[in-house]
């Protein structure tokens, strides 16, 4: 049996006039690594916010680890943490420093050195405890909120957007840290993003959130399957190939974006297709295979 420890239901919220988030129905499993996907505006922050129980709900429930959040708020969210957008230090006190304040506040304590130490290992800090924020890099700093977010040895980590802004190399970083939780500590990662490319990477299963409305959850193996027949075609001059295309019995759901043309090919028609297409002087660049979930979030983004 799959064991949910987030569940959502209808959940949504309401802005004077306009649903932020409407009818958000999450499902997030024990050791999951969740993706939370969508363009900007769709939604996002404003979820998170609510299962964190910052921002009050328009409508719906929001269950933890079986409690319901707005009957036992305290129980539902004691094995929880998180950070929304960007997380604050004070940047002329160490990253050592900053863990004893962060700690003391969301565990009325100071926590214990060791377990500030030992939580700056498991985000790669530790060489740096001892120096001041100031001089951390991005993708440093995004790592100490995480550090953070794991002061109360949360069983889930609900991370907004934790590689936004971070060059490549940050990014892999922060999704070996990510994989690191969920193997090495069991902890269930919940992580929004707008990048699909970089959910597939991590996620074991996903959401797509659009316009406030969900659109799509599953396991990504599931989602994204490759349609075999779903091509992208790199072919110049564009609109002479889709006009070409257009008028082909063998080519299907035909349509012209920014990075060429795609379309539903069978691969025994496909010759036939590029002899007619080369015939009629376009140059055929690549060709390649293209899974349905990309094309369908590039086209909500
Ligand atoms: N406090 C607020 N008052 C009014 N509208 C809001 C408020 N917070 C968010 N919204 C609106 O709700 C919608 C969703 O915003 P949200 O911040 O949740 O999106 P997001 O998916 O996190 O986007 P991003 O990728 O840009 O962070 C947007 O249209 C936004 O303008
Ligand atoms: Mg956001």
């Amino acid at each position: 049996m799959t064991d949910t420890i987030l569940r959502t239901t209808n959940l949504g919220k309401k802005y004077r006039n306009r649903w932020a988030a409407q009818n958000i129905n999450l499902e997030v499993h024990q050791g999951d690594v969740f993706g939370f996907l969508g363009p900007n505006g769709a939604g996002k922050s404003t979820t998170i916010r609510m299962i964190l129980s910052l921002i009050k709900p328009t409508d719906g429930s929001v269950e933890l680890f079986g409690h319901d959040l707005f009957k036992e708020r305290e129980k539902a969210l004691f094995s929880v943490g998180g950070i929304v957008e960007k997380p604050d230090f004070y940047l002329y006190l160490s990253a050592y420093r900053n863990m004893q304040i962060a700690g003391s506040m969301t565990l009325g304590r100071t926590p214990d050195k060791k377990n500030i130490l030992e939580t700056l290992e498991t985000v790669g800090l530790i060489d740096r405890a001892f120096d001041r924020v100031k001089t951390y890099s991005h993708g440093m700093k995004q790592r100490l909120g995480i550090a953070q977010a794991l002061l109360t040895n949360p069983k889930l980590v609900m991370l907004d957007e934790p590689t936004n802004g971070l060059d490549p190399q940050g990014m892999k970083e922060v999704r070996e840290l990510i994989t690191r939780l969920t193997k090495e500590r069991g902890i269930t990662v919940f992580l929004s993003s707008h990048l699909l490319n970089e959910v597939e990477q991590v996620a074991t299963r996903m959401a797509i959130i659009n316009k406030g409305e969900m659109v799509v959850q599953g396991s990504t193996a599931e989602l994204l399957k490759t349609n075999a027949n779903k091509i992208l075609l790199n072919v110049e001059p564009k609109k002479k190939a889709f006009g070409l295309l257009k008028k082909m019995k063998q080519v299907a759901e035909p349509s012209l974006n920014d990075k060429g043309i795609t379309a539903r090919i069978e691969q025994k028609d496909l010759p036939g297709v590029v002899k007619i297409l080369v015939k009629n002087n376009c140059k055929m660049f690549t060709i390649e295979p293209k899974h349905s979930l990309e094309e369908y979030f590039l086209s909500i983004t």
